[in-house]
């Protein structure tokens, strides 16, 4: 069984790891929002006031601390206005970007902020900087935050909400690269500082504003937008998705995949700490105190659709594949807490990487569930320094880290330490030194499985869940790990 070496010092803090890089992302776009969340107050599944219940309660127990919306791509074609008032009388309009279908409009900002609510997170919008105007980005703002009299406040009202929402994310546009009106840098650049000027801040509401970021690796993008308008925002985001294969000649399938594809799936999982590390730097010239924070707000791996599924509904299943993809992916983002704030995987049920999988009333959890669950200890914990020594392993000409760890201790005292092993063929094992706190009352939980495929399905929900987790010893300060082929395993530490 190969070796490997952890050495966690526990009385070295490295500052908070955000719980919003536990954040995540919903767009209109297949069954996302219409059957993943809401199914209207008529549906004989069981919902309230149109939500479902079952996804409510599921995603609840994962903490979920920041939900985007409305989009990605949706969001540059998307008008809030058509979507407040009665119901019955809201615009229908084709989504274009996403299938074709007809978007009737009934989810829109009180049916948002309501969900918003359910789950007790934080709002997170993106506004329309495509195909929208200032006024329109405007007036969102005021309807959804202004307190007292104004003409959106008013409508709101009208429409049945006292109350401003406290609202802290925005994002002006989404990827403006591409489907967000296809700009160069300078001239996003020069927008961004125009539309955000008109992201106001009403009363006590303080807005983050974030400006929209690169694709994977356009350095000159994140190069000009900081070098012009670094004073303007608070976050600039980042998107990068996990693809085996090809955007456009073949992605690969989420479970049908040949064996060589696991390594290849790891390595561009990992690619994401190049990217940061890189974008960082060019923020670090015009940003050396890190006030703006890396917004990482799409993330996750990207498959082929499901056969017979509409093409533009981008639904994938979910193997222990993706739960590694997620096990690494977080560690990483915890281990750049200094410059990031947030990520946002997409996209929570029915698309992308979800967390859910719903068909009709049933409901499925997936392996990447499972690990945003484990992982949830992590959120708004001090990340504790560790070093580590793990064999590499080989795809394609590229190597990786056969093991990823990451530690903190979180409010109440306790250490806890997340561990991947992405070889899919052989154990390892793992020795910590753990210096400068007692090492009692370890418990740990484990997800694998023995096939690379292994997944979760409607007939067989539990096939893949976390379990406990024993295979450990426990000597002195020193610990020591067999870590399963293709496991993702989380332990608590006591003083
Ligand atoms: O998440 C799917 C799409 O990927 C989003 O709409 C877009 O922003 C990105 O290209």
């Amino acid at each position: 069984m190969s070796q490997h070496k952890v050495v966690v010092n526990t009385d070295v803090k490295q500052g908070t790891i955000n719980k919003n890089i536990y954040g995540h992302f919903a767009e209109h776009l297949g069954r996302c929002i219409y059957e993943g969340f809401w199914v209207g107050e008529d549906s004989s599944i069981p919902n309230t006031n149109g939500i479902r219940n079952d996804v409510v309660e599921a995603l609840k127990n994962i903490n979920i601390p920041v939900l985007r919306w409305p989009g990605g791509c949706f969001a540059d074609e998307y008008h809030w206005k058509d979507g407040v008032g009665p119901r019955e009388n809201r615009k229908r309009m084709v989504n274009t970007h996403w299938g074709g279908v007809i978007e009737n409009n009934h989810f829109g900002t009180h049916e948002f902020m309501m969900l918003c609510d359910m789950l007790e997170t934080e709002p997170y919008i993106c506004g329309n900087v495509g195909s929208g105007t200032i006024q329109e980005m405007s007036e969102w703002v005021e309807y959804m935050t202004f307190d007292g009299e104004s003409p959106m406040a008013n409508w709101r009202q009208e429409n049945g909400r006292e109350e401003s929402w406290p609202l802290t994310y925005f994002g002006v546009g989404n990827e403006n690269w591409g489907c967000g009106g296809n700009m160069r840098p300078q001239y996003y650049a020069d927008l961004y500082r125009r539309f955000q000027t008109y992201v106001r801040n009403y009363g006590d509401n303080k807005i983050y504003r974030i400006a929209g970021g690169p694709n994977v690796d356009d350095y000159n993008w994140t190069e000009v937008l900081m070098r012009e308008a670094t004073d303007f925002m608070d976050g600039l985001s980042l998107h990068y998705y996990t693809i085996p294969g090809d955007f456009w000649l073949g992605k690969g399938s989420a479970t049908d995949f040949p064996e060589d594809e696991w390594a290849i799936t790891m390595q561009k999982a990992y690619h994401i700490q190049e990217l940061i590390e890189k974008h960082s730097t060019i923020m670090d010239k015009y940003d050396p105190e890190k006030r703006v924070g890396l917004i990482i707000d799409e993330w996750g791996t990207w498959f082929d659709v499901e056969e017979g599924t509409n093409p533009g509904f981008l639904y994938q299943q979910n193997t222990i594949r993706d739960a590694l993809v997620a096990g690494v992916s977080l560690n990483i983002f915890n281990d750049h807490n200094d410059r990031v704030q947030m990520a946002n995987i997409a996209q929570t049920i029915n698309v992308l990487q979800s967390m859910i999988l719903t068909d009709e009333e049933k409901m499925i959890l997936t392996p990447t569930y499972h690990v945003f669950e484990m992982y949830k200890v992590h959120q708004d914990a001090e990340k504790v320094a560790l070093d580590l020594e793990t064999d590499t392993l080989k795809a394609g000409d590229k190597e990786m880290p056969q093991i990823t760890a990451s530690a903190s201790q979180n409010k109440e005292g306790k250490y806890h330490i997340s561990l991947c092993n992405v070889d899919k063929d052989n154990e390892a094992e793992v020795t910590i030194d753990w210096r400068g706190a007692g090492l009692a009352n370890v418990n740990g939980r484990v997800l694998t499985a023995d096939e690379i495929d292994a997944h979760n399905t409607f007939e067989n929900p539990d096939n893949i869940k976390p379990v406990e987790y024993q295979d450990f010893q426990v000597n002195d300060n020193q610990l020591t790990l067999q870590l399963p082929a293709k496991s993702v395993v989380v332990l608590s530490v006591e003083e």
